[in-house]
């Protein structure tokens, strides 16, 4: 039986549990483990990516699979093939899986009648649900649990694809979101809190990407003025909790939203999540085919 991801939203509280105790899983005990079965994977990049691709291919590797990396470029998709075209050419010359990114928002809503697992690896300003599970990873490692925990979530909210995923994920395990940063970049009715208050209150300081390559117009402010208004200072830094950290789904700006000599602070988590991703999409690998680590059989 395939296991598509597509978005955090289709998971079951129980289902996401289950990818993330399979990531921690190949931290430790299953660290080993890999597909009885040899599997064919095809990564399809229509967007820019250097950790999502290359930990899917790290990941891929792991899990002793064979790897090839699809780019549009060369391909039939010049000619004007569309992207169901491609991926259903992809399933008929016998690959296991495809791994995708695309521009388009919910491009998987095209790709109904595939029949191998697809595994998302961004849509458009919509889903990146590895990203959101291995972001789950990082604050569960930290503290034990979601009950209860207070993440802020600052910067380009209307153009991420990461806000939403984490905020939908946070309510469904117990935690609570709030959202700030440049209110042009505000989100539907989200209420926002200042940035001084939002690193002060919060367990877990989420930082994004100011996504220049989806904005309609130039920013207006300069790189030091967003620094100062809505990034991650040295004395915003010194106002958050003891136990508090800061992540960061990268590429970061640095100077733009965080402070270049905090990115490897002693709060800073952002290449703590960069491994996890491997862990992330070994489970997300593993799931898609059904498999636990105890059978030797797909389900
Ligand atoms: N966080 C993230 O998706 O990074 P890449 O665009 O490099 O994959």
């Amino acid at each position: 039986m395939k296991h598509d991801l597509f978005r955090i939203k289709d998971l079951t509280k129980n289902e996401l549990l289950d990818i993330l105790d399979d990531a921690q899983a190949f931290a430790s005990a299953y660290q080993d483990w890999q597909f009885p079965q040899r599997k064919l994977i095809a990564n399809l990049f229509f967007e820019p990516s250097t950790r999502t691709h290359y930990s899917f291919v790290s990941a891929e590797h792991q899990l002793n699979c064979r790897v090839e990396n699809f780019t549009a470029a060369g391909s039939s998709v010049e000619k004007g093939e569309s992207l169901y075209d491609t991926v259903k050419t992809f399933e008929r010359i016998g690959y296991d899986a495809v791994v995708i990114r695309h521009p388009q928002d919910e491009y998987f809503k095209e790709l109904n009648n595939i029949q191998i697992p697809i595994l998302n690896a961004g849509d458009g300003k919509g889903n990146h649900p590895t990203q959101c599970l291995l972001d789950l990873l990082t604050i569960r490692q930290e503290f034990h649990q979601f009950e209860g925990i207070k993440m802020a979530v600052i910067g380009d909210i209307r153009h991420s694809r990461v806000a939403h995923s984490i905020q939908e994920a946070m309510t469904m395990l117990g935690g609570e979101t709030r959202f700030g940063g440049p209110l042009e970049w505000q989100d539907g009715n989200e209420a926002y809190v200042s940035v001084d208050e939002l690193v002060a209150w919060a367990d877990v300081v989420m930082m994004l990407r100011i996504q220049h390559e989806r904005h309609e117009s130039l920013m207006k402010m300069s790189s030091q003025e967003y620094l100062e208004r809505y990034g991650m200072t040295k004395v915003r830094y010194h106002r958050m909790q003891d136990h508090a950290i800061i992540m960061h789904p990268a590429p970061v700006n640095r100077g733009v939203e965080i402070a270049d000599e905090l990115v490897e602070s002693e709060k800073s988590r952002i290449f703590k999540q960069m491994s996890n991703g491997v862990l992330v999409r070994k489970a997300v690998l593993k799931r898609a085919f059904g498999y636990s680590f105890e059978t030797e059989e797909e389900r």
